[in-house]
């Protein structure tokens, strides 16, 4: 058997001792992710049992899992390349958002329908390089951004995971002349020595809306 890496090991380590690796597998979770997503609803109120919502980089379902069992009488939209652990009324899509086929399904699924809630726990393909990273990550906001003026209806909301680091201040700063309130803020199951934040936006004003055309 080949010897396992040093950081490898302290991943191991690391995962045997946390909480909510802990708590996910006792309760048959799919991934401690599912924690950041129930803290964030806790605090912000983002779901209700008839949201319609879009689940952005949703593989390989924890979020997903948490959002089904809100979710009795909405919609779930899961987006994400990578196989999604979903139930039969959540309709997956497979591929990366932003691209035109995966779009296309979305308008179709969607109709005249518009979004309540648009979430993002996307990551980049982590380089190693910060600046890299931090560029793909701020990349992956634009992407969720875009996805809101899409199909987001006036005062709905959006959460999204991103990098604290260069160009974030910058862009919630910007996002605050679309949504009424938005928040910067790291739930406890973050864990805290990683750089992951979430913007939480709210009170659409679709004063951008594509579809609509520019206010
Ligand atoms: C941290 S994981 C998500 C975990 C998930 N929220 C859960 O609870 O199981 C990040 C996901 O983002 C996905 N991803 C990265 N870029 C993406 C893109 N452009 N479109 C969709 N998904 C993307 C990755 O494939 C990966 O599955």
């Amino acid at each position: 058997m080949s010897k396992r890496s040093k950081s490898s090991n302290r991943w191991l380590e690391r995962q045997k001792r946390d909480y909510f690796v802990r708590q996910a597998q006792d309760k048959g979770q799919v991934s401690r992710a599912h924690y950041k997503l129930v803290q964030l609803d806790e605090r912000f109120k983002l779901l209700s049992p008839r949201s319609k919502v879009l689940e952005l980089g949703a593989a390989p379902g924890g979020w997903t899992q948490f959002l089904e069992s809100r979710l009795s009488k909405g919609m779930l939209i899961a987006v994400d390349p990578l196989p999604i652990t979903a139930g039969l009324d959540t309709f997956v899509l497979e591929g990366r958002a932003g691209e035109e086929s995966v779009d296309a399904q979305i308008e179709s699924i969607l109709a005249a329908e518009r979004l309540d809630l648009v979430l993002s726990d996307m990551a980049p393909n982590i380089s190693g390089v910060r600046a890299v990273d931090q560029a793909r990550s701020m990349d992956l906001a634009d992407i969720t951004l875009t996805a809101c003026r899409r199909w987001l209806r006036p005062r709905g909301a959006m959460a999204l995971k991103a990098f604290q680091g260069e160009g974030l201040d910058a862009w919630v700063r910007a996002l605050r002349d679309e949504f009424r309130k938005v928040t910067l803020t790291k739930p406890k199951a973050s864990r805290p020595e990683s750089r992951e934040v979430f913007v939480v936006a709210q009170g659409y004003t679709a004063k951008q809306d594509i579809v609509g055309g520019t206010e």
